[in-house]
């Protein structure tokens, strides 16, 4: 049984962490051995990188240095958490990894190509997912889904949240090109309207093959 490395990915409030979560119950079903995680986060420099990136209120920085941040807390992922995992045979499920930073911090053209730069370096071509798929939705459901989420939760917006529509939208066309352009490794989902039960069995049927 080949590890996957398999990637959701979507704008906030698009249902990564639900899908995940089922995404994991279903591989063990399987009899696989998954692991989750999360982008960024899950090692303790990706948490505290978390927070500061995610500071509400936060003063805004250059994309670049934001993306070095966002890569720093990825390099640690992966050689703390990804690669062993993957060497001990069990899949990788990740919420985000670097489709998120091509498409919030990539939105100039030249960022875009700064970021693949760090891809190269920081992943390499080892490690990269064997599946990314993004959970596409129109910007007003998206902010929809998070007002309903931070309201049950009573959690304020982030950081990254707070950006607003406009920005929420290039994140949207980011993930729309990125996935354009490698059709063969992602799977783009329109989820608008759908349940997350309905999504789940979409995101089962394209992970069929790859996984048998
Ligand atoms: P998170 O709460 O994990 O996302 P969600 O709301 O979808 O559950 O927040 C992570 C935020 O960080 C999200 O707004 C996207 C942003 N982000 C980047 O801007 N660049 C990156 O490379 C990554 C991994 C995340």
């Amino acid at each position: 049984m080949t590890a996957r490395f398999l990637v959701l990915e979507g704008v906030d409030g698009s249902g990564k962490t639900t899908q995940a979560n089922a995404l994991v119950a279903w591989l063990r079903t399987l009899g696989r051995d998954p692991v989750h995680f999360r982008e960024p986060g899950t090692t303790p420099l990706g948490e505290r990188l978390r927070k500061i990136l995610l500071e509400p209120g936060r003063e805004s920085w250059h994309p670049r240095s934001e993306a070095l941040l966002f890569f720093a807390a990825r390099r640690e992922l992966l050689h703390c958490l990804v690669q062993p995992a993957l060497q001990a045979g069990r899949d990788v499920v990740c919420e985000r990894f670097t489709p998120s930073s091509l498409a919030y911090q990539g939105q100039a053209d030249a960022d875009a190509d700064f970021i693949l730069d760090l891809d190269h370096l920081v992943v390499g071509p080892e490690l990269q997912p064997d599946r990314v798929i993004v959970l596409d939705l129109p910007v007003s459901e998206s902010l929809q889904r998070l007002g309903l989420r931070n309201a049950k939760t009573g959690k304020a917006m982030d950081g990254m949240e707070e950006r607003g529509s406009d920005f929420l939208r290039a994140v949207r066309k980011g993930y729309l090109r990125y996935a354009a352009a490698r059709e063969q490794q992602t799977a783009l989902m329109d989820v608008s309207g759908m349940t997350a039960e309905q999504v789940q069995s979409q995101i089962r049927a394209d992970l069929q093959e790859l996984l048998a």
